[in-house]
Formats: structure tokens, sequence, C-alpha cells
């Protein structure tokens, strides 16, 4: 972990920094409604902060008192100034004797951070930064090793020795100690001074074990994207999506001949829901309706969260057919049966009648003429009334960090969608026949758009 001097006081010509503070709190369980209130009410004070890029505080596990913490900045500075506002400083004071903090720092492509090599007067060089960059692909394929061989799954329980891993894992020692030690540089892996590696609480997110689990993504990514983004070339070139010419399909066509990457595709949104929307629907109601249609909505995970404090109304999951099956048991596990259907199907086709419709992580896959298509399936199957509920990340304008600026090469190289800014979804909701009736921004990310059909 670096000091704050290192940031705080950085040579102008140096790279510049992105705080990330990641972790877990653990707060007296009797005490966490108290704590959470009280950390929210710094999501204001952060979001005056032109420094903060995201600031999130959910609960991870109500009964054990943990708290997920997630921060963004753009500087070391800005993090300063957070922190000595009145608010902040107050909190700190009051919670710090009374909670475990497992929050870490990361810096990002700091040259004094994990894996930098600092050079006189604090900067990078360019070109070592480029070669980092280059690198990625490396640090995605040690990433998906440790979540295939599930190292940090068998770290759940505490630290072990590589060779103690290897042997559990069926690798060699020496090659996986090499990647470990490589990812303990980007803070995945901690070495301990008996010879022993731990996981960081970056790293645990590769456990299969946590609601905010990774490792499916990594699987995911990795056999099913990876391969085809070699293929990014073409697709610049000729507007065909890499994926099309690497599969000699559209992706969905290609994924669902193959159920067991079928379910992988499905616990990633699964987990996508559990993490990084983590926070995002505590504090959202639905608008009214009596029957709640999740359209694209795999297994269903986005309509539980909706529907747990909606005991009154009902709820359908739509998808294709290949991916229903799990949609059906993820609903019997939830206990939800008896007001969840699950109806199969395709939702350029048709889409069943509802009062509310949700579209999560859906209208980014598709082009425009696409998503208008969708939406016109809404369209004709919607009750009076009924409204929709978007949930998508909204590209901001300026070259801040933002999930949607990477995810959108995803949507790019897979299916030709794209992620999509506020002004975009109004027009294209507006092109379709629907009116943007506000957009509520959350903790994390993601966005609630909501929409009306125009009378
Ligand atoms: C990115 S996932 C989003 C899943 C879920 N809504 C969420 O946000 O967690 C997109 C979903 O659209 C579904 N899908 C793709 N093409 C479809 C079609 N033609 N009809 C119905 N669902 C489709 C996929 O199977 C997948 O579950």
């Amino acid at each position: 972990m670096n000091s704050v001097r290192d940031a705080a006081t950085a040579d102008t010509n140096a790279a510049p920094t992105t705080v990330v503070l990641a972790g877990r709190v653990f707060v007296p369980p009797g005490d966490l409604e108290t704590f959470i209130a009280e950390a929210r009410t710094v999501y204001p004070v952060a979001a005056a902060n032109p420094g903060n890029v995201l600031m999130s505080f959910s609960v991870e596990d109500a009964a054990a008192g943990i708290v997920t913490v997630l921060e963004k900045w753009t500087s070391q500075e800005a993090l300063d100034r957070h922190v000595a506002t009145p608010v902040v400083t107050a909190l700190l004071t009051k919670w710090g004797p009374r909670i475990r903090n497992e929050v870490q720092r990361f810096d990002v492509l700091d040259p004094s951070g994990p894996g930098g090599q600092e050079q006189p007067g604090g900067a990078l060089p360019p070109a070592m930064q480029m070669i980092q960059l280059l690198g990625g692909f490396q640090l995605a394929q040690a990433l998906y090793v440790m979540a295939k061989l599930d190292i940090a799954t068998r770290l759940d329980d505490g630290p072990r020795t590589v060779a103690d891993l290897a042997a559990a894992s069926g690798a060699q020692p020496e090659p996986l100690g090499r990647l470990i030690r490589s990812l303990a540089t980007v803070g995945v892996f901690r070495h301990l001074p008996d010879g022993t590696v731990e996981t960081t609480p970056l790293g645990a997110t590769l456990s299969a074990n946590r609601p905010d689990s990774a490792r499916a993504a990594a699987l995911y990514w990795m056999e099913t994207h990876y391969l085809p983004f070699s293929d990014l070339l073409h697709n610049v070139r000729t507007g065909e999506t890499a994926a099309n010419h690497y599969y000699g399909e559209p992706f969905f066509d290609w994924i669902v001949k193959k159920p067991e990457l079928v379910e992988l595709q499905t616990s990633t949104m699964a987990n996508v829901t559990g993490g990084l929307r983590a926070g995002m629907f505590d504090d959202y109601r639905l608008p009214a309706g009596a029957v709640v249609a999740d359209i694209g909505g795999a297994n269903g995970s986005v309509l539980v969260r909706f529907l747990a404090k909606e005991p009154d109304r009902r709820g359908i999951v739509f998808d294709l057919p290949e991916v229903v099956p799990g949609a059906r048991r993820h609903i019997e596990e939830q206990g939800l049966a008896d007001r969840v259907d699950v109806v199969a199907g395709d939702f350029f086709e048709s889409v069943p009648p509802a009062d509310v419709y949700v579209l999560a992580y859906v209208l980014h896959d598709w082009d425009d003429e696409k998503c208008r298509r969708i939406l016109g399936s809404i369209e004709a199957a919607a009750k009076p009334g009924a409204r929709l509920v978007i949930v998508e990340g909204l590209v901001p304008a300026g070259d801040e960090p933002h999930l949607t600026k990477m995810i959108d090469l995803i949507m790019l190289a897979m299916g030709g969608g794209k992620e999509r800014s506020a002004d975009e979804f109004e027009q294209l909701l507006s092109s379709a026949g629907f009116t943007l009736d506000r957009i509520v921004p959350t903790p994390t990310p993601f966005s609630f758009i909501e929409a009306t059909v125009r009378p």
C-alpha cells in the first residue's frame, strides 16, 4: 500500500493516479442499519467532489454485519479533500473504534503502485506504462487460470502454501507459484512471512463462495470472449462484429447450442447483480403495476431483487428457451415459484403482457434498430399505462474512467450493441414510441431509466 504522500505530492509530470478503495467493514449486526444510513450520508459529499468516480456502501450480509465498500477517486488529493470534510471526519471518529475495517487501497497506473517501477521524480516512463497496458492479455489469462483452478476458493479458509494449492488443484507448483507472484504485484494475492499465500479482498472476489464473486465472469469472458477479441481489427475495418466473424454466426446463436456456457453466462449475470449492482436496488421502488416482466431476465436474479420487497406483485422471467431452465431452478430455490412465471420466447417476436417491463443489460447488447424491435414487442404486449424500467450504465461525457467505457468494447465486438449516454437513451426511446420519464442514478455504475409508451 502506498503512503498518502506518494500521490498527494505527485510530480505534475507523473502519470495520473486513480485510487481505488475496496473491501469490507464488519459492523456489530445490531448497529448495521444505523451504520449504513450514516455511511450513505457521504454520497452527496462525494458527489460534490469532482474527483469522485464511484462511492458505494452496500450490505453484503446483514446477519453477519458485513458491508462492502467500493470507492474510486481520480487522485489522492480528491480523496484527501473528501476525508477532511466534517461529515466524513465525524463518521470516522464515531465508527472507527466500533468496526473492523478491511478496506484496502489500490493505485491504478500509479508509478509507485503495485507492479510499478518508480523512476526518479516519481514518473513511470510512458513506454513502461504502455508495456503494462499491452500486458493486459497476460493478466486476464493468469486470472482465468486462478479462477479455473479455484485457487481463491481454496484460500477461503485462510493462507496455504503454493505446494498445497498446486496439489489440491491438480497443477504444477512451480508455474502456479509464478502466476501467484505476478498477480501479487497487482494486489490479487499476498505472500506471508511464513511462506504461505492468501488472497487480498480483491483476489477473494475470484472465490466461488461470495455473493459478489467474479469467478463466473472470469470463466465466461475467457472461454467465450477472449478468442473472438483477436478479430477486433476485422471488426473495426469491416463493421462485422468480431464474434460473428470468429464463430461464423451471431454470438447468442452460437452460445445457446452449448448448455454449459449458457449456464456460465447466466451465473455471470447473477454475479453482476450480486457484485457490481450491489446496493442499487436498496433505495429504489419499481413504478406501480401488478405484473412485472423481466425481459431477457436470464435466471431472474434482477426480478428476485425487485420482488423481494414487493410481496403483492407477480413476476415473469422471459428469456430464450435454452436459458429458462436455469431461471426455473433459481425461482424455485428463491421460493418464488408461486408468484413468478418463467416464459420462453424470442423478444424480437413477442413478449408476454405485463404492467411493468424490466430490461436489464439487454438494450446494450443490440444496435438501435434491433433495440427498436425489442421495444416494439413490449409496446405491442404492454397493458395500458405500462411502464418500462431499463437497468444500464450511462456513458458519462469526458475522459474519466467508467465501467461503461470498457464494457462498450465487449458490446462492439460480441454483438454489435453499445453502451449509451443519457441523451442516446432518450433518442432511442423516443424513436421507438416511448417517453423517458426519469433517470434514477444509484451508488453503482448503473442507473434506472424509467419510460412510458407514448399514447
Ligand atoms: C446480458 S444478459 C442480461 C441478463 C439479465 N437481464 C441481467 O441483467 O442480469 C442478456 C440476456 O438476453 C437474453 N436474450 C438474448 N437474445 C434473446 C432473445 N432473442 N429473446 C429473449 N432473450 C434473449 C440472453 O439469453 C441473456 O439472458
